[in-house]
């Protein structure tokens, strides 16, 4: 079986590399394809070093621009990736424009070359279709043969769009599984000693949604909330490079004297930090699941959330909304008093196991006999 691998962003990364380590195990051929959507060494060489990720096969030096301009970057370079590597499936992971980009092509080249499509993470929804995200997962699902799941609540998301159950699969969280694998290595790290921080007496933050740190008003009242969080332990914020810019833009970078911001952080690095805290303040979809996995309180800073398992079974609290300085400020209090889950939470598949059964499954639907016109025929 010959399977091409999608990555593009940095959320992607950690998820591709569980799946390709256990193609290899199984002795498929994998084609690994790097769309470029991020591309400084800090967004993503950092983590093909820390996750063991082989180079890839395919750059397509795609680059930031508007939705429309990197989409569309992106399904140009791809086509003729595709054509020439006529995999049996090609795998896309998660929410971000590479994922559609690519399943559009591979859909639209679905019946000249035979190949399947097989959307990791399928199932998630916000219902807020002003996320781009949003609209990514509800398309690249829909265009998917086989829609392989994090978590049961993906299930009923799914079958309310009229999507045939026979395409979809439980197969767990493959995030878990990166987390699980570099924990050792993280640990070792020991981040928050090296920046002087006690064990659960700091928070970490990250931000970098567009509701976020596009709108002026939003942004200054989280940066006003962490200001007070600052004055009772210490802050440290991995500035994304979307926030800086904003920030920069907007004139707030000036208020946040008392926050530790930084680079971002290599995938090892943040996992060491995340761990030590007492808390996460985040507007992050992989932050909300692996402080579940840790067992670390969560605020996660968004209206509602596509990941609900983190708050029905982890450790997981949506700030008030809209968010104000003193809501963000008093839900974090509320997190820090919880404290800690010394085990981490238990949630169903996720644990460390996920990319197995992610191959069980590829290997399972075959080529795609099984599926073929499976798509076509739903609704
Ligand atoms: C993207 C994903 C989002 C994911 C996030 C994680 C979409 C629609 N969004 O958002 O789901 O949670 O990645 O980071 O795909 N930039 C750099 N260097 C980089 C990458 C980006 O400087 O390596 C800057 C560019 O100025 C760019 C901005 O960050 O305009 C935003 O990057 P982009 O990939 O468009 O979206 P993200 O906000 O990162």
């Amino acid at each position: 079986m010959k399977v091409l691998v999608v990555a593009g962003a940095r959320p992607n990364f950690m998820k591709v590399a569980p799946i390709l380590a256990a193609l290899a195990r199984e002795g498929h051929r994998a084609v690994l394809v790097h769309t470029g959507q991020h591309y400084d060494a800090s967004m993503s060489d950092a983590f093909f070093s820390d996750l063991g990720l082989p180079q890839p096969d395919h750059h397509l030096g795609v680059g930031s621009g508007s939705h429309a301009v990197q989409t569309a970057r992106v399904m140009e370079a791809f086509e003729p990736v595709l054509r020439e590597a006529a995999p049996d499936w090609v795998v896309v992971v998660g929410d971000v424009n590479s994922t559609l980009a690519c399943s559009l092509v591979a859909a639209k080249l679905r019946p000249e070359l035979g190949c399947r499509i097989a959307h990791v993470e399928a199932g998630l929804r916000s219902g807020d279709w002003r996320m781009p995200e949003e609209v990514n997962r509800v398309l690249t699902d829909r265009l998917a043969d086989l829609l392989l799941t994090p978590s049961r609540d993906a299930h009923p998301n799914l079958a309310a769009e009229g999507i045939d159950p026979c395409r979809v699969v439980f197969v767990g969280n493959v995030m878990i599984d990166s987390l699980f694998a570099q924990l050792p290595a993280a640990r070792a790290l020991d981040v928050p000693r090296t920046l002087g921080l006690e064990r659960g007496r700091y928070a970490v933050v990250t931000l970098h949604r567009p509701s976020n740190v596009d709108d002026p008003d939003a942004l200054a009242a989280v940066f006003a909330a962490l200001e007070k969080v600052a004055e009772d332990l210490p802050v440290v914020f991995p500035l994304h490079p979307r926030t800086r810019l904003r920030a920069e833009e907007f004139g707030l970078q000036g208020k946040l004297a008392r926050v530790r911001t930084t680079l971002p952080l290599g995938y090892r690095e943040m996992v060491s930090l995340v761990e030590g805290a007492g808390a996460v303040l985040t507007d992050s979809g992989g932050l909300q699941e692996e402080t579940t996995a840790l067992g670390i309180p969560c605020v996660t800073l968004r209206e509602q959330t596509e990941r609900p398992v983190t708050v029905a079974q982890g450790t997981n609290r949506l700030a008030p909304w809209p968010l104000t300085a003193d809501g963000v400020y008093l839900a974090f209090r509320g997190a820090l008093a919880r404290g800690r889950h010394p085990a981490g939470t238990v949630v169903e598949g996720w644990d460390g196991q996920a990319a197995e059964r992610i191959a069980a499954a590829l290997a399972e639907a075959g080529s795609g006999a099984a599926l073929a016109g499976a798509a076509a025929a739903d609704g």
